[in-house]
């Protein structure tokens, strides 16, 4: 069976810095599943299609021709996007695709579609999956499953800095109220809503540095898989 370590949580959490930098340590594969959202909810954005509009976003995901994985690049790892064969960059992380992102995700005729994608993802040696129901619905075999928590004061402020240092403007209040209702929107969904696998660590990562919070999960990796003390 190739393993599978599952990373979920709410947005902010610092779910994409950990996954990306446990990929990259254990030379695995990396789903950056909220990407697949993004990019429907971008032609959805691009083709004028409601984003809560079951038939028609039906009809759009197979007259669109979405392409959505990782790849390293120099000294990194990268998600790439692409709609009908068009690079989206970084157009999927705008503040419009988050929110449009959150409605589309919460229609079984989406989730339908994407599942068989991030399925396809586990190739050898292994599969790091960043998302919000990698533990609960995707992988639920994986071996090891995090969840990730912070504060949603806490996750604006890091959204709005990032923001600032992007040049995109919008208030602090505005970026917190944003995430509450996308947090709302992902945890009361009927499908697949977002939640902590039974078996999921829970890492809070409120205050702690991003090394801290990769020292902690690598600890857990080593005790589920003694055979990476070998590479580390
Ligand atoms: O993780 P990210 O913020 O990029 O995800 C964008 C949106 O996609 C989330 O707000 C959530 O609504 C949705 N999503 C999801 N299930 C996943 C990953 C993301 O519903 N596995």
């Amino acid at each position: 069976m190739i393993p599978v370590i599952t990373i979920d949580g709410t947005s902010g959490t610092g779910k994409g810095t950990l996954s990306q930098a446990l990929a990259m340590r254990l030379n695995w594969h990396w789903l950056d599943s909220g990407a697949i959202y993004r990019t429907i909810a971008w032609a959805a954005l691009h083709h004028d299609v409601p984003v809560d509009d079951p038939e028609k976003l039906g009809v759009m995901i197979e007259a669109v021709s979405f392409e959505v994985g990782s790849r390293a690049e120099p000294g990194g790892i990268a998600t790439y996007a692409y709609c009908d064969g068009n690079s989206l960059g970084d157009a999927i992380r705008s503040e419009e695709c988050s929110k449009a992102a959150s409605f589309v995700a919460a229609l079984p005729v989406v989730r339908r579609a994407v599942f068989a994608m991030q399925r396809e993802s586990r190739q050898v040696p292994g599969l790091v999956a960043d998302g919000r129901d990698m533990g609960t619905v995707v992988f639920p075999d994986a071996p090891l499953k995090f969840f990730l928590s912070a504060s949603a004061e806490e996750r604006a402020q890091r959204r709005y800095n990032q923001l600032q240092e992007r040049g995109e403007h919008g208030s602090l209040r505005a970026v917190l109220e944003d995430i509450q209702a996308r947090d709302q929107r992902d945890r009361e969904r009927d499908i697949s809503p977002l939640k902590p696998a039974e078996d999921a660590v829970l890492l809070d990562t409120a205050g702690k540095p991003i090394p801290t919070v990769l020292s902690e999960a690598w600890l857990h990796a080593l005790r589920v898989f003694p055979n990476l003390a070998d590479s580390s």
